[in-house]
């Protein structure tokens, strides 16, 4: 089913004239996102910078970047106390030299832990194993970080808790209470980020996304009543084009109850799974850009709403990994530039919800 927005607009991107260089249509994300007063971006790991032509192509498109990989505590601290900030270094002068912004992306997370973290985790003394890591990360980048994902996917209702947070290492040594220290600790150390809570599940349709959004909400409005400085919501926006859907009422009503409890939103990880569609590629980034349009349109409707970040830029790379240049096409196309760098229909679709 195509949008009536995206066949009014004359924009159907299977049919999509080229645009003249710096014809309107062909004005990047980036110019398109400013314009009001928002952030497009991309997850990026520093060896893609080494690809010229993708490069170039971030630079165009992108006000935001973030680290895929290189901002995470298995690459920042692979053993105790000894730490890599090569990555993100590297990063965040390439933002600086673009006119970029960056985010910080995860602090405190159940997952891409280094082997010897868990086991610390669950013997430790006190909290400081979370909140002298977050001071050290957060103070070596203050005043240079747009924002950071402090806490990162720690609502899980499938476990069955009251409060529907996964039962991870955190919880397990420090009981919910993890999440408020992390945020007050994040707030001491770089008072002018903007401190995101991240997570998935908020975006879709089926009766899952229902227990996600409530656990969700559940959390916010706790914080808010506590005082605990989370000051906005990341939705990673991991959409699928042929599984689950976009159920729009719930998601505004959402999406303002969010507003209303005086949190901003950022889409932060925006990508779309076209798998369990048919092999027809066009079909497959129609069906990919429409699914991208029906989420984008009621998200960047809401005041609250202030960038759109996509896990990747182009099919080129997937999920931080580099794809052979035999198999592109034939992979899984998720983001809005293809292999060759191409635009394709969900740039189209990212382009139109920023205009709209
Ligand atoms: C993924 C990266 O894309 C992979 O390269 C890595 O191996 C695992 O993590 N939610 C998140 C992201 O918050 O950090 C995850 O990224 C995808 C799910």
């Amino acid at each position: 089913m195509l949008t009536r927005r995206l066949m009014l607009g004359g924009t159907m991107a299977g049919c999509l004239m080229p645009a003249a260089i710096g014809a309107p249509s062909d004005r990047p994300l980036r110019r398109r996102a400013a314009a009001r007063g928002m952030y497009y971006g991309s997850a990026v790991g520093s060896y893609q910078l080494r690809d010229g032509d993708f490069a170039d192509a971030l630079a165009r498109e992108a006000n935001i970047l973030v680290p895929e990989y290189e901002l995470k505590r298995d690459t920042l601290e692979p053993r105790p106390g000894v730490f890599d900030f090569s990555g993100a270094d590297a990063l965040l002068s390439f933002a600086s030299a673009h006119d970029m912004k960056m985010r910080g992306h995860t602090l405190v997370w159940y997952a891409a832990n280094p082997p010897w973290l868990e086991e610390a985790v669950l013997g430790a003394r006190d909290e400081k194993i979370f909140t002298d890591f977050i001071a050290r990360m957060m103070g070596r980048y203050r005043g240079r970080m747009h924002s950071w994902d402090v806490v990162n996917e720690a609502i899980h209702p499938e476990e069955g808790r009251a409060d529907g947070l996964r039962d991870c290492a955190w919880l397990k040594r420090f009981g919910p209470g993890y999440i408020d220290t992390a945020y007050h600790a994040a707030k001491a150390a770089d008072p002018g980020a903007l401190l995101v809570y991240n997570d998935w599940g908020c975006e879709g349709g089926e009766p899952w996304n229902d227990a996600f959004r409530a656990a969700t909400l559940k959390l916010l409005e706790g914080a808010k009543k506590r005082g605990v400085p989370i000051e906005a919501l990341g939705l990673q926006g991991h959409l699928s084009a042929f599984k689950g859907g976009i159920d729009r009422r719930k998601l505004v009503a959402f999406l303002n109850e969010v507003r209303a409890m005086g949190y901003r939103i950022l889409v932060t990880e925006l990508d779309v799974d076209d798998g369990g569609g048919p092999s027809d590629v066009a079909l497959r980034d129609r069906a990919s850009a429409d699914i991208c349009a029906r989420f984008l349109e009621p998200v960047l409707d809401n005041s609250a709403t202030q960038a759109v970040l996509t896990w990747g830029l182009s099919d080129r790379y997937l999920r931080g990994k580099p794809i052979p240049a035999a198999l592109w096409g034939y992979l899984p196309r998720k983001l809005p530039l293809d292999a060759t760098l191409k635009r394709k229909p969900v740039w189209q679709a990212i382009a139109q919800a920023f205009g709209a």
